[in-house]
Formats: C-alpha cells, structure tokens, sequence
C-alpha cells in the first residue's frame, strides 16, 4: 500500500494568522483532507470538505480520540503536547470511557438555571467593566473578553470572589510561549488554584460546578474530578473569550448593529452567529486518528496518524455553484463539531458570549473601535482565530453616574439555592447529548 504525503502546509506563522481563508482556499486544491503542519515537525491531515467532516465526526468505529499511540511519536518538550496529550478526561476517550465523562459535565451543567447563569454573566463583566469604565478606553481582549469566562468560572465553580483574579492570572501567563518560564509558573499557579478548589469542596460541598461534579452518580475518583474541572475550564476558557471578541470585532466595525434609529439593528446574536459560521473560534482541532489504516475520501491514512477537522474551512466551503462563493445550506456550521465529541455546553456557552457582549454594549453606549478592524492582529496557532487585540474608545462612566452602571448592578454575593436547581436522584450516568 502507499501512502502519498506531499509537503505539509503550515498551519502557524504570519501568513497563515494574517489570511486563513487564503490558506483553506489553497488547501481545498488537494480534495478533501490536505497535508498540513501543526507546529515545527508536527504533521497531519485536515479534513476541509463540509461533508466529510462530517462523516469523519459520526464515525467512532474507524476513527478514535485517544492519542496515546500517536504522542510516542513526538519529543518530550514538543509545544502541542500540553493539549493534545491523553488524559483521564472527556476529550481524549472513547466509548464507555467517554460516555462517563461527559455525562458528569453535562448533568452538572445542566443544574444551573439560566436566569442564575445570566445573572452571574453580568457580575463577572461589571467587576471587569468597573476597572476601565472611567478611562474612556480599553483593550476588549485582554481587559474583558479573555478574563471574563474565568471571573464567572471561579464562581460557577464555587470558589470565593476574591481567587478570580488569581484564576485570570494564572491563565493568561499560560498564554506566553510554552515552555518559558512564565509559562511555567502559570502552569503551576493553576495546578495551585485547582488543588485548593478541591481541597475547598471536599471540606463543604456547595451549589456549584465542582461540588457537582464530585457527588455525580459516576463516581468519579479524585483525579478524574480533578481533570474533569481541569477539561471543562480549559476548554471552556479560549473559545468563548474568541467568541466574545470576534462578535464585538464586527459589532463594532459594522454600523448594521448600531443603527438604533431603525428597527431592523442586528443584535449581538447576530454577530455571533456569523462569527460561528464565519469565523469559528476554533478554527481546527477534533484531533482524531484511525484505528487502522483507512481510505478516506480518496486519501488513505495510516493507523494512529493525526487527523483534525477544520471547522473555518467546512463551514465557508463553495457549495460548487459558479454564482456562490460559499455553502447555501440555511447556515448549518461545524463551530461546535459535531457527533459524540460535540461541545456539551454549547447552550450555555451562547448565552455566557451573548450575556457579556449586552452588558458591555448596554453600558459602554458608544463603544468604537480605534483601528480599523482590518488593522486588528492576530494571535498565532493552528487551532484558534483569537484577536490578540482590540482596542475601543468610549465616554468614560463613574461610580457617580446617572443611571444604572457597573457600580449599581446587584451585589456580587448571589444566593445560588434559590437560582438555581436541587441536584436531581440520578441513579444511572446519562447517555451523551446528540450533536
Ligand atoms: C462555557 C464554555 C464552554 C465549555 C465549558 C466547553 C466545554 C467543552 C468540553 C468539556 C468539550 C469536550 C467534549 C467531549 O470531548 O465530549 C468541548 C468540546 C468542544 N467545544 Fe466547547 N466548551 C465551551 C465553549 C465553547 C465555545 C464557545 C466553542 C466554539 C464556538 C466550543 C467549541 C467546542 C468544540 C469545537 C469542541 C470539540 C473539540 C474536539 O473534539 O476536539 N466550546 N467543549
């Protein structure tokens, strides 16, 4: 049998943050799946049709999630391993294994109310909006956008308002070049946080996420609740602050959302719902590998050989018509992948983007941009399109303003048991949701 690996195409580096869809577009002339490079000697394939994205995500019997084979293959100190590497979580496993998993995340999401979740959304964006509301500026990324899931984390989780800004630290050092030694530290401050979190909920259970988790009639051991939080923070974090700051990228640079005097303004759904289509905020990832070797829409593959899916790249396919530039399919998109590894929190996630993204606007009235959204940078990597940036200009507001403001919203001590809901008597682990 032979196998044809041309030379990969990068999947890093300035050309390919600064126009992915040029790259897609060239990627698309090898057929379905193209070679591509991850990282510096890190190759796969990158399913880039619509359809057999699809094909590839329903089918668990040819294609596996557990990369153990696969990272043997790699140096120790290589940058994707942090994660991409197994671990006894959701992500990684398959079948039963999973199935387990998964069903701790999404019972425990389930028992928070979404009046509760909306609520919580807008103490996180206040605490953050009241630090930059009377410069009249701001960086939306890295002053809102990025430490906002973690604000409301920390609190969905059960722990005290005040590790917030610890939780933010920690994570955003994780953003520095793996492997330096701020990197490092953050990596460790995490594992510090996460360790007290636990120790916390074992000493009194609460009505959170982590006490949740814990008590799930899956009867997790303490170090599958432990990378259980872990997977769902992680996970959790990057795309819905990529959500977030892609939705207001375009709000901002479109006068569509803010024409108020008309009835038809688009609303900050809108905006998110294009940017799933558009430019999903994960770009590349549902790392896959085939249990044997496979031809796979007209490539064949070898077993345990990397294999991701571009959701960017499926989802602004052509749909072949010479009139259309891309799919005309009612906006169906793979943002979220799809089948038995699909994002559980997909409901919750909608809401926690489209929570901040009003609270924002409803209190920076004037918000604009202060380069063109053409000018906006980029950070690097395979699987993310994440602004790097953006900053905006508004009126400055303070704690004296009329009206209601961040220094006016209810106070941050919520009662959760009367939001949200008692934890129900499952005696079976659920099925995982369908995609
Ligand atoms: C509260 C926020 C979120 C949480 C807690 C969360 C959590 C998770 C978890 C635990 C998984 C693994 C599921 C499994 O393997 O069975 C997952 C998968 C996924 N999530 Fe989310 N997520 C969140 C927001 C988002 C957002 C905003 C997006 C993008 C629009 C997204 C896109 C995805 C995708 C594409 C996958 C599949 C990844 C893969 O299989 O490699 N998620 N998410």
């Amino acid at each position: 049998m032979t196998y044809y690996t041309p030379d990969p195409v990068p999947l890093y580096g300035p050309d390919f943050t600064a126009d992915p869809d040029a790259v897609y577009a060239r990627l698309r002339r090898y057929g379905h799946l193209a070679p591509v490079e991850i990282s510096p000697g890190v190759h796969a394939y990158l399913v880039t049709d619509y359809r057999a994205a699809l094909d590839l995500l329903h089918d668990s019997d040819t294609w596996s999630k557990d990369p153990r084979i696969w990272q043997e293959t790699l140096p120790p100190d290589c940058p994707v391993l942090p994660m991409m590497k197994h671990r006894p979580n959701a992500l990684f496993n398959d079948g039963d294994v999973h199935a387990r998993y998964r069903s701790v995340i999404t019972d425990s999401f389930s028992l928070i109310e979404p009046h509760h979740l909306r609520q919580q959304v807008a103490q996180a964006a206040d605490v953050l909006i009241r630090e930059f509301a009377a410069a009249g500026e701001a960086d939306l990324v890295t002053q809102y956008a990025r430490p906002l899931p973690l604000v409301l984390f920390n609190a969905l989780f059960g722990m005290p308002d005040h590790y917030g800004p610890r939780l933010v630290a920690a994570l955003a050092g994780m953003f520095e070049t793996a492997g330096s030694e701020s990197a490092n530290t953050a990596d460790a401050d995490f594992e510090q946080y996460v360790m007290e979190l636990i120790a916390l909920k074992q000493k009194e259970r609460g009505h959170d996420l982590t006490s949740w988790i814990m008590d799930h009639p899956a009867g997790l051991n303490p170090e599958e609740v432990i990378h259980q939080v872990v997977l769902t923070m992680a996970a959790g974090h990057e795309p819905t602050t990529n959500l977030i700051s892609n939705a207001l990228s375009r709000m901002l640079s479109n006068p569509d959302y803010y024409s108020t005097l008309s009835s038809g303004a688009l609303t900050a759904r809108d905006a998110i719902n294009d940017v799933l289509r558009n430019e999903p905020p994960m770009a590349n990832y549902s790392a896959h590998f085939p249990r044997r070797n496979v031809r796979f829409h007209g490539t064949w593959i070898q077993a345990n050989q990397l294999v991701l899916v571009s959701y960017h790249a499926a989802n602004t396919q052509p749909d072949g018509h010479p009139e259309n530039t891309e799919r005309t399919d009612g906006g169906a998109h793979l943002a979220w992948a799809a089948g038995p590894h699909a994002c559980p929190v997909k409901q919750p996630a909608l809401l926690i983007a489209t929570a901040a993204i009003e609270r924002l606007t409803s209190h920076l009235c004037d918000l604009e941009l202060t380069v063109p959204r053409h000018q906006l940078t980029w950070r690097d990597g395979f699987s993310h399109r994440a602004l790097a940036q953006l900053p905006a200009r508004f009126t400055p507001i303070t704690r004296d303003h009329a009206g209601v403001t961040p220094w006016t919203s209810p106070s941050s001590s919520t009662r959760p048991d009367a939001t949200s809901r008692a934890k129900p008597n499952v005696s079976e682990p659920s099925a995982p949701q369908p995609a």
